[in-house]
């Protein structure tokens, strides 16, 4: 992160500051990507912390964020604009599961419901949510919408060249106490290719799993939010041979739910079969997963609350001795009592790899 004395501060940014300082928060920053957003949330937040104001800032860009890891929104608390220039570690997470918010709308939603609880019980004097740079098409849409609507900001900062987000702002007109301000995009602003943001990305993968190690979890302990796993009735083993048949594969794992047939199979199996085993078993749905598709799938270690303590990467499941096998950060696997699934495969050295 570059020292604040290096930006290049646009008048109107400066007046929208005094304008927030004497108006209060939430503040939601908005604007395509390399608009400024995360730039405007550190002059904000050093704004603030200048004049000994806490801030609560909550990291809402799954993709490029600016606390914690790629793949989770994050919420730090700033009292110290020097803090600012280092990278601090989240207090808290919310698991999102992939880069990009697409496919994980509702969690991008329920997180940012989340964290901005959380960080009412700091006491804030003011929470900014930095935003992803996804804006436009149907899921830009959708996410901005409800992002604002679920937090209902004091302030939406629309950064913007031309009109670029007036589309997400035009829907707020008739909201009560919402307020747009909107701003310019520095001349200094730059936008990045995009295998220069997937480098980033990577990079802070990598800083993030830096040191990390493994760590087993008990399956049996844990409440699982995922493609079925631990959602069903476990099936015994002369059901799994029937599986293993219908399927033509090695089943290794099967249960049953009101609405679902899961099954875990160790390689190949017979697609186009799945109707036999729906028939055979009365259910709607059939979700067959493959074990090696399992391999260094992010997943969010979750506490009591499900707020996120840490993300693993998956390293082995051992469906037998119910034991799930990551790669984290997180050295005591106590607090860890839910676990999500995410859909994206990285590996420790922050190389995404795939997407499930
Ligand atoms: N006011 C400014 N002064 C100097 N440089 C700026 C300013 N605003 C933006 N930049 C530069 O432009 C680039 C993009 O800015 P920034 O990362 O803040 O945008 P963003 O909207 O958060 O992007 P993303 O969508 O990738 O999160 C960065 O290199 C940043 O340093
Ligand atoms: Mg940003």
């Amino acid at each position: 992160m570059m020292p604040e004395s290096t930006f290049h501060i646009p008048a109107e940014w400066r007046e929208a500051a005094e304008e927030i300082a004497a108006g209060g928060g939430p503040v939601m920053v908005i604007g395509a990507p390399g608009s400024g957003k995360t730039t405007f949330c550190v002059y904000l937040a050093g704004y603030f912390c200048r004049r000994a104001r806490r801030v609560a800032w909550i990291d809402a860009d799954p993709g490029q964020p600016f606390l914690g890891p790629p793949a989770a929104y994050s919420l730090g608390l700033y009292t110290d604009a020097a803090e600012l220039l280092k990278r601090k570690k989240p207090l808290v997470m919310g698991f999102i599961g992939n880069t990009s918010p697409v496919g994980h709308l509702l969690e991008a939603i329920s997180s940012i419901q989340k964290l901005y609880n959380r960080a009412m019980t700091l006491g804030p004097d003011l929470v900014i949510i930095n935003t992803c740079g996804l804006v436009s098409g149907g899921a830009g849409r959708e996410l901005k919408y409800h992002e604002i609507d679920m937090i209902a900001p004091r302030y939406v900062v629309a950064i913007q060249q031309k009109s670029e987000v007036e589309h997400l702002v035009a829907p707020l007109s008739q909201r009560a106490g919402v307020l747009i301000q909107r701003l310019p995009v520095s001349q200094d602003a730059k936008i990045s290719t995009t295998e220069a943001r997937k480098a980033i990305r990577e990079q802070r993968f990598k800083e993030y799993f830096r040191g990390a190690d493994y760590l087993d979890i008990a399956l049996s302990d844990v409440g699982i939010h995922g493609p079925g796993l631990g959602t069903g009735e476990r099936l015994g083993f002369r059901d799994v041979n029937r599986l293993s048949k219908i399927l033509q594969s090695i089943v290794v794992h099967a249960e049953l739910s009101a609405d679902r047939l899961f099954v875990v199979t160790e390689g190949e199996y017979a697609m186009d079969e799945l109707y036999t085993a729906k028939e055979q078993y009365g259910v709607r749905e059939v979700t067959v997963l493959k074990k090696s598709e399992l391999d260094y799938l992010l997943i969010g270690l979750n506490d009591d609350r499900n707020y996120c303590l840490d993300m693993g990467i998956i390293r082995d499941m051992d469906l037998k001795e119910q034991i799930l096998r990551v790669v984290t950060p997180l050295k005591d696997p106590a607090a860890v009592r839910n676990l999500s699934f995410g859909s994206l495969r990285v590996n420790p050295a922050g190389a995404e790899i795939g997407q499930w």
